[in-house]
């Protein structure tokens, strides 16, 4: 249904009438839920269940993009929405599944992305943290300034945009209030509008030029886990796709990001192997009453979304910081036993991070690193190691113990970890 439309529900009749209640007909398909598995299947919680499908989930979402047999990017799925105005279509997922959902005679052509300035990302919780690790790689491949909004903030602050400007909205329900009211703003201002959502049919797919779909099945817990490294990879495929186009980066870094894209299964595999070394180290700060999170970089963008996870679902009082801002207020509230949490991937950042981190051992406080390099083993109290990627596709890895991390202290205190308190799942309200 379309904004302002009622619905009267029966057994076996639905009417539909528009805000002056005048009956009006609407085109309507039976949405065959069956296509998803929307058990625990096994899992205690659907947290869990969603954190161990992100192999699954983060392929599905890349073989949509790209063709692992040439591994070109497949143009065709770079389409425009199949009506921008709030027509009553509603897709189904299984003609998506088919393909059918794209027009084949429009693609966003070369004069189009040379035109673009500026690109904004917009978006809101987790998915503004996924945002934050799509600018890295956008920036980088495209040589477009990315910015990254808050989608609450962008609606009201006038933002400067225009026809020269390209948004991009994630949301993973694609419900969102302040991102669908953004999204809007941003049209009337002239800019190309892109949703990225998970959701068929929502409401933000009606209202964008594009939509692009991350193919990681429902995520029911509340906390969000496998959106978010889905839209990581779907934004990393759509940045290829344009630097592609524009001729901005070296095809050899861009076949090797490819190829390195489809290994990730695997290494996300290894990763939630070792889910038990976290399990341990959970245990032994669940109790605490505050963290923080330290990261430089791209690393920092990760730290924010470990942060947020532990928040939502623990109830403990986290900060993440970008490790040289330490120095510039946090550093004061660092004390014996405090836990602080690194995270350490960009081989470029580390001894900077490091001494960071030595600053705060030096006050007593507790250090668990996260890298995917060989570090002293004598200097942090825990380490746990993810296997070395691409430096644009870190974010997938690292983000992983950090979701499990905050699953368990969860465990730990006893908390309902797919429902937490004051949370939904989808905000559609401001
Ligand atoms: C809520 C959820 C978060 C989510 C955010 C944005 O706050 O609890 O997990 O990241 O909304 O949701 P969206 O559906 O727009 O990605």
């Amino acid at each position: 249904m379309d904004d302002n439309e009622f619905a009267v529900i029966e057994k076996d009749n639905i009417r539909f009438f528009d805000e002056e209640l005048n009956i009006i007909c609407k085109k309507y398909e039976t949405v065959n839920l069956s296509n998803f598995n929307t058990t625990k299947n096994g899992y205690d919680n659907f947290m869990l269940k969603e954190i161990f499908e992100q192999p699954k989930a983060v392929i599905n979402t890349i073989n949509n993009y790209i063709s692992s047999e040439n591994q070109g990017v497949e143009l065709s799925q770079f389409q425009p929405n199949i009506s921008t105005n709030s027509s009553s279509t509603i897709v189904s997922p299984s003609s998506i599944y088919n393909k059918q959902f794209y027009f084949s005679n429009f693609n966003l052509s070369q004069d189009d992305l040379n035109n673009i300035k500026q690109i904004y990302i917009v978006a809101c919780g987790t998915a503004m943290h996924a945002g934050l690790a799509g600018k890295n790689i956008i920036e980088k491949l495209c040589k477009i300034p990315t910015f990254i909004e808050i989608a609450s903030e962008f609606r009201y602050r006038d933002p400067i945009i225009n026809e020269n400007t390209l948004c991009i909205f994630i949301s993973q329900s694609g419900e969102t209030a302040d991102t669908i009211a953004a999204l809007k703003l941003a049209k009337e201002k002239g800019s190309k509008t892109i949703a990225l959502t998970n959701v068929f049919g929502s409401s933000i797919t009606r209202e964008a030029h594009f939509s692009f779909y991350t193919y990681a099945g429902p995520e029911i817990a509340v906390a969000s886990t496998k959106a978010y490294t889905c839209q990581v990879s779907l934004i990393c495929c759509f940045a290829i796709y344009m630097a592609e186009i524009l001729e901005s980066t070296n095809c050899n870094v861009l076949e090797e990001l490819k190829k390195d894209l489809f290994d990730l299964p695997t290494k996300i595999k290894e990763v939630l192997q070792k889910q038990e070394e976290i399990k341990n180290i959970a245990k032994q700060c669940y109790l605490q009453k505050d963290l923080f999170f330290l990261g430089r970089g791209i690393d920092y963008a990760v730290s924010l979304e470990g942060s947020l996870k532990l928040k939502e679902i623990s109830y403990i009082h986290s900060e993440a910081y970008a490790a040289g801002e330490l120095k510039h207020g946090p550093i004061a509230l660092i004390e014996a036993g405090v836990y602080v949490v690194g995270i350490l991937t960009d081989d470029k950042l580390t001894l900077k991070t490091i001494s960071n981190l030595q600053e705060v051992i030096s006050r007593g406080a507790k250090t668990f690193v996260i890298t995917n390099s060989k570090l002293p083993n004598n200097t942090f109290d825990f380490i746990f190691t993810v296997p070395k990627t691409n430096s644009f596709l870190t974010p997938i890895l690292s983000v992983i113990p950090l979701q499990l991390f905050a699953y368990y202290i969860a465990k730990e205190k006893g908390l309902d970890v797919d429902k937490p308190r004051n949370l939904a799942k989808s905000v559609t309200v401001e």
